[in-house]
């Protein structure tokens, strides 16, 4: 029995996705970057807490946490928009058109990726391959992955979840 069990910073249904990366590497140090990219996926930006919760539970300490997060120019410690869409570049959902769910994004609200809305609403990133190749293309909204994606269901499940904030 893991003696040091750690919990999630909150109760936000996203950190399952968290815990899943890091168990699917048995929650190893060399899980550190790949759980980040989810952390990231899901928030939109590395926090102080969520860092903490993968130093302790990776067992990397807080300081190298940190080195990682600031050295690669994917990551951002920046909150950003209210709701983040990751839009996989992988190569199964390259092919099945990925490029063009960034077109529409950025044809509608105006950014393109590592970018935020004015109003803060929406932030657009890039993942690599979420694991949903069957599905292509694939994207992720709040953490929660779509598959079979148009630019127009995929627009139209964003302006959904924005929509619910209001
Ligand atoms: S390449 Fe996009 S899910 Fe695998």
């Amino acid at each position: 029995m893991n003696a040091q069990a750690t919990y999630p910073p909150t109760d936000d249904k996203r950190w399952r996705l968290v815990e899943n990366t890091m168990r699917r590497h048995g929650n190893q140090p060399a899980a550190l970057i790949e759980t980040l990219h989810t952390v990231q996926e899901c928030f939109g930006y590395l926090e102080a807490n969520a860092l903490s919760y993968v130093a302790t539970t990776l067992r990397v300490p807080l300081s190298k946490v940190y080195g990682v997060a600031t050295f690669y120019h994917f990551f951002t410690l920046k909150p950003q928009g209210r709701h983040t869409c990751a839009v996989c570049l992988g190569t199964a959902c390259y092919i099945k058109g990925a490029q063009t769910l960034l077109d529409a994004i950025k044809e509608r609200y105006g950014i393109t990726p590592g970018q935020t809305t004015e109003d803060q609403n929406l932030s657009l990133v890039t993942a690599r391959c979420v694991g949903a190749c069957g599905i292509a293309a694939a994207g992720s909204l709040d953490g929660e992955v779509h598959g079979k994606l148009t630019a127009e269901e995929l627009l139209s499940r964003i302006q959904e979840t924005i929509s619910h904030d209001t």
